[in-house]
This record gives C-alpha cells, sequence and structure tokens, in this order.
C-alpha cells in the first residue's frame, strides 16, 4: 500500500461525507449555519473520520454504517477547536489556516457554533439510531462518542489543561490531560466505528488500546511541534502553548524525551492492532504517519 496516497484518498471520502452533512445556510439563525461552515469547511486532517470508518472496516469488511458518526465526530473536534481559540482559553487568531471562528463572526457566535456542532453531531447520530432494526449497535456507537467528549473524556481533559496554565504539574497530570483532551476523542471515534461494526470484546480492547496510545502520540507530537513546527503547514500559529505557559510535554520532560516516548508508544499502538485482524495495514501506516507528521 502506497500509505500517503491511501490517506489522501481516505481524507477526500471523509471530506465528502462531511460535505453532505453540513448544514443549510438559511432561516433567521443564518448566520450561525456560516460560521459552522466556516470551521468544518477548513480543511484539517480528518483523521478522527478516517479513524471511525477504518475501525469498522476492519472488524466489519466495510464501513457504510459508521458514515454518520464520522460526520459527527468531526462536528464534535471542531466545536472542540473553535472552543479551545477562543480568548478565554488558548486565544489563538489561526486555524487550519484561516482566521478563526470568533475573529471572524465575533466571540458570542463562535461560542454558539460551538454549541451548535456538538448538538448536531447528537441529532445527526440518534437520527441513525431511530428506526434501525438493530438500534442497539448505533446507540453503542453514540454512547461512545458522547463519552469521548465530556467529562470523562476531552471536556475534563480541556478543565485541567487550562487549570495547568502558570504552573508546574506532575507528569501523571499531564497525562491525564493529554488522554482526555486528546486522546478520549480517538477512543470515542474508534469504539463508535468498531460498535457499528460489530466488534467482538477482545476486538473493541485492543482497538481502545491502539487509540490511546496514537492519540496520546497525537498529542505529544502536536506539543512538539507547537515550538519547532513550520506555521505556514501547520495552519495555526506556533509558541501558543509557550506564550500561554502550558503543561506540555516538552515544557516537563524536553523534546528528545518527549519524542522518545511518543515512538515508544507508536510502537505498542502497532502491536495492539495487529491482534485484531490482519489486515491492519493502513493502521499501521497511519500510527506511523502520527509520529513523522509536520502539520
Ligand atoms: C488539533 O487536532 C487539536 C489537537 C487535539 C491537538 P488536529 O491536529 O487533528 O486538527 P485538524 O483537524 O487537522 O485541524
Ligand atoms: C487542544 O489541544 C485539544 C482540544 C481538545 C481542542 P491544543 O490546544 O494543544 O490544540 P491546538 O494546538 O490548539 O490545535
Ligand atoms: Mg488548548
Ligand atoms: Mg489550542
Ligand atoms: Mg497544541
Amino acid at each position: 500500500m502506497d500509505f500517503k496516497s491511501e490517506l489522501k484518498k481516505r481524507a477526500i471520502d471523509a471530506e465528502e461525507i462531511i460535505k453532505k452533512y453540513m448544514p443549510k445556510e438559511e432561516g433567521y439563525q443564518k448566520t450561525i449555519m456560516e460560521a459552522m461552515n466556516y470551521s468544518l469547511s477548513s480543511g484539517g486532517k480528518r483523521l478522527r473520520p478516517i479513524l471511525t470508518l477504518e475501525a469498522c472496516r476492519i472488524v466489519q469488511g466495510c464501513n457504510n454504517n459508521a458514515i454518520p458518526f464520522a460526520a459527527a465526530i468531526e462536528m464534535i473536534h471542531t466545536y472542540s477547536l473553535i472552543h479551545d481559540d477562543l480568548p478565554a482559553l488558548d486565544n489563538d487568531d489561526l486555524r487550519r489556516g484561516r482566521a478563526t471562528n470568533h475573529k471572524v463572526f465575533g466571540e458570542a457566535m463562535a461560542i454558539l457554533a460551538g454549541d451548535a456542532l456538538l448538538n448536531f453531531a447528537y441529532e445527526i447520530m440518534l437520527k441513525e439510531s431511530i428506526g434501525k432494526e438493530n438500534p442497539e449497535r448505533y446507540l453503542k456507537a453514540t454512547y461512545e462518542i458522547a463519552r469521548g467528549a465530556g467529562i470523562y473524556g476531552m471536556v475534563g481533559g480541556q478543565v485541567v489543561d487550562v487549570q495547568s496554565e502558570n504552573t508546574k504539574i506532575p507528569k501523571e497530570k499531564l497525562d491525564y490531560i493529554h488522554e482526555n483532551k486528546t486522546a478520549a476523542m480517538m477512543v470515542g471515534c474508534m469504539r463508535a466505528g468498531a460498535s457499528v461494526g460489530g466488534a467482538t470484546k477482545e476486538q473493541m480492547d485492543y482497538i481502545t488500546d491502539y487509540a490511546q496510545k496514537i492519540g496520546l502520540a497525537f498529542q505529544i507530537v502536536d506539543d512538539i511541534l507547537d515550538i519547532v513546527g513550520d506555521e505556514a503547514k501547520l495552519g495555526k500559529h506556533v509558541g501558543s502553548d509557550i506564550e500561554n505557559n502550558k503543561s506540555t510535554y516538552p515544557s516537563l520532560l524536553g523534546l528528545e524525551k518527549s519524542r522518545e516516548i511518543a515512538k515508544s508508544l507508536i510502537e505498542d499502538a502497532k502491536k495492539s492492532i495487529s491482534k485484531v485482524t490482519d489486515d491492519t495495514e493502513f493502521l499501521h501506516g497511519l500510527a506511523d504517519y502520527i509520529l513523522s507528521r509536520d502539520h
């Protein structure tokens, strides 16, 4: 498999799915749809939809039933970015190569656009469950995404991230932040994909372990890129973490050690996913890509 072109192809597929689910810009409340679509359509790697679809495919052989969940997770992820960039949180003005949502639509609309994307995601997922012959799988998938995004996941991690600015925290607390603000959404979306695909308990455990490890490595690399990355490639400002005096892997352990830890997480993730099926070439490539990515 030529991984690079496969990844590109999958990102294009995810793009098509997201486009299909974007709200129409109409009605008195039109501005909110414009704000939602502004951030949804400004690119991004689409990693979470790709993971959702692939988790379903490796257990079921196809991924059609996971499509709404792929769209929903990207909406929740995009909401988390809009809110993460707000002045009250990271106060960033560049995202996905464009002005951040609040810079274009103002803070009130950016807050509402985040709320709207979150809610719209649940509308999509629950609509999918209604009237299904086997609604259990779809409800379970919805639960997995809700859990990954909430107080025992992304929101929980963001809370401790914000509270840990300007303080030195132990590594266990930093791991809590990274595992929740970032890895939990990857765990949630892969478990959702695997749920609609009908994964066994054993498959689910290995998929969870893979997602947790690539998720933590993903955030470690994000922290590293915030120091050594190229702004034009990243589409967001470098140096944001230092400016906000954030607790990050490099700030606590240095760049070299952070790279080492990310590398070993990726090796362990690949071992776990190999135990699900022998059709995991793409997920091996994706794990390696997370480590070597420059954006
Ligand atoms: C950015 O996520 C937020 C983090 C969890 C570090 P991505 O790096 O996946 O952002 P996009 O979706 O590609 O813009
Ligand atoms: C944010 O982590 C993770 C989210 C839940 C959005 P960062 O604050 O490091 O993400 P970037 O660097 O702004 O994308
Ligand atoms: Mg942040
Ligand atoms: Mg940020
Ligand atoms: Mg960052």
